[in-house]
């Protein structure tokens, strides 16, 4: 892959919120070019238009007979809770006692760290998955496993260091001060450092005390770009909780405002039990919600209100929230989110879902300038997917007879089967073997 190449293929992408916008916000090329130049999108559109403009010595990679779109954006995750998805019968606040923190516990060995470092990265894109905001452990060291991780693999990737020093086991406890301090360390390090973003990493408010919250508060405010990522409104039985660690606060979301926790780049997975004032502070704010749909079925959550948040001007991204979420698949995470609309009365289109996966998601992150679809200058980053992977597919693709019904046919019934290849900064990062059949 040298300095200018091109991928030739089905091209989709999108250049605004379909259900805002219309068809005006979808691009779609069925023998489309993309052209890349250091890493970076060059031009997009029709071959029959670009190819004649271009050098014929100008390599290009056939992926004619597959979809190629912009790379998945998932915008909640936790790389240290990869050996518990699909962990049996409690909902969050027992899940987090028995499954999650005896697992999170091991990350004081950076060795093991990195081994589940490299296969987290790895698993990411293998499903496509190019951009993840991600939670590390409250161990330093988790972080500068995760980091090293992407950085091999050139990812733009968001990751914090938790923040807990109270109501959690002793062996993951930090302090006000050590969560300051080795937070303040770890942005120093890594943040801005080639695609790598720091995101301030409150877990939640029942397991930081008010001088931690107010410190994170503080990082979040003291390093402009900074992310801040937490939990909000999840479980009921962890509103109560919040309600009554703190009592002065008008609502869960409050207890994040009183600390200066809201704003653009700070990013709150679930937001299902919020009310409308909620949603207007995170709207004014510009802080973003992480729709996590297969972790609130898996974990009997809720059902998350997207229609609310789109009337009153909230972003919304999707995150797979590995390991309460039940897969690191993004086509996986759109078929539940379909199905958490409808328990809701709402509709997701297959439109608007794969928006929300790429250009929506970035959007979320703050990160739409970067990346998210095919403008010039964008970071070519991308899925090359195959919408015949599997006997059943191809079987029900043939019957498809618009892009919609193919693009909800893949949401409905792919996973990381379908993804042929997938590319950071224009070159291969994963492409499937036949093993992957
Ligand atoms: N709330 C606090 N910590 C967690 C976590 O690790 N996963 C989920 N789903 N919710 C949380
Ligand atoms: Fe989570």
């Amino acid at each position: 892959f040298g300095p200018l190449h091109a991928v030739r293929g089905e091209i989709l992408h999108f250049l605004a919120d379909p259900a805002a916008h219309g068809a005006r916000a979808v691009a779609h090329f069925p023998d489309g070019l993309l052209v890349i130049r250091d890493g970076r999108v060059a031009e997009c559109g029709p071959a029959a238009e670009l190819l004649p403009k271009l050098s014929a010595a100008l390599p290009v990679t056939d992926y004619r007979g597959k979809l190629i779109l912009p790379g998945f954006v998932d915008t909640h995750i936790h790389y240290a809770q990869t050996d518990i998805i699909a962990s049996y019968g409690e909902q969050l606040l027992a899940w987090l006692e028995k499954y999650t923190f005896p697992t999170e516990r091991r990350f004081a060995d950076p060795e093991h760290a990195a081994a589940v470092a490299e296969f987290f990265c790895d698993e990411l894109l293998k499903n496509g998955t190019t951009t993840a905001l991600a939670f590390a452990t409250v161990h330093p060291a988790s972080v500068d496993a995760l980091f090293g991780a992407a950085r091999e693999r050139r990812m733009r990737l968001i990751a914090g260091k938790v923040l807990m020093d109270r109501n959690c086991p002793d062996f993951l406890r930090d302090t006000a001060e050590t969560g300051y301090m080795e937070s303040k360390a770890l942005i120093e390090r890594w943040h801005g450092c080639e695609r790598l973003l720091y995101a301030v990493t409150p877990r939640f408010a029942p397991t930081s005390t008010p001088a931690q919250m107010q410190l994170a508060g503080q990082l979040f405010a003291e390093h402009p770009g900074v992310y801040l990522q937490s939990h909000v409104a999840e479980n009921r039985g962890e509103i109560e909780w919040v309600a009554q660690l703190y009592p002065k606060a008008r609502s869960y979301l409050d207890v994040y405002d009183g600390f200066g926790q809201l704003g653009a780049r700070a990013v709150y997975a679930h937001c299902i039990w919020l009310d409308d004032e909620d949603r207007r502070r995170m709207a004014d704010t510009g802080t973003a919600m992480s729709f996590c749909p297969t972790s609130n079925l898996f974990l009997g959550s809720g059902l998350f209100d997207p229609g609310r948040a789109r009337e009153l001007g909230v972003r919304v991204g999707i995150g797979t929230d590995v390991g309460a979420g039940t897969s690191f698949s993004m086509l996986q995470t759109l078929g539940e989110a379909y199905k958490v609309l409808q328990l809701g009365g709402q509709k997701l289109s297959a439109e608007s879902a794969f928006h929300l996966a790429t250009l929506g998601g970035a959007h979320s992150l703050d990160l739409d300038g970067l990346i998210g679809n095919f403008l010039p200058g964008k970071e070519a980053d991308f899925v090359v997917l195959d919408l015949q992977a599997t006997p059943l597919l191809a079987r029900r693709m043939a019957s498809c007879e618009t892009l919609s019904e193919r693009l909800f046919v893949l949401m409905m019934l792919g996973d990381d089967r379908c993804v042929a290849a997938t590319h950071v900064l224009g070159a291969p990062a994963y492409r499937a073997g036949p093993a992957a059949r």
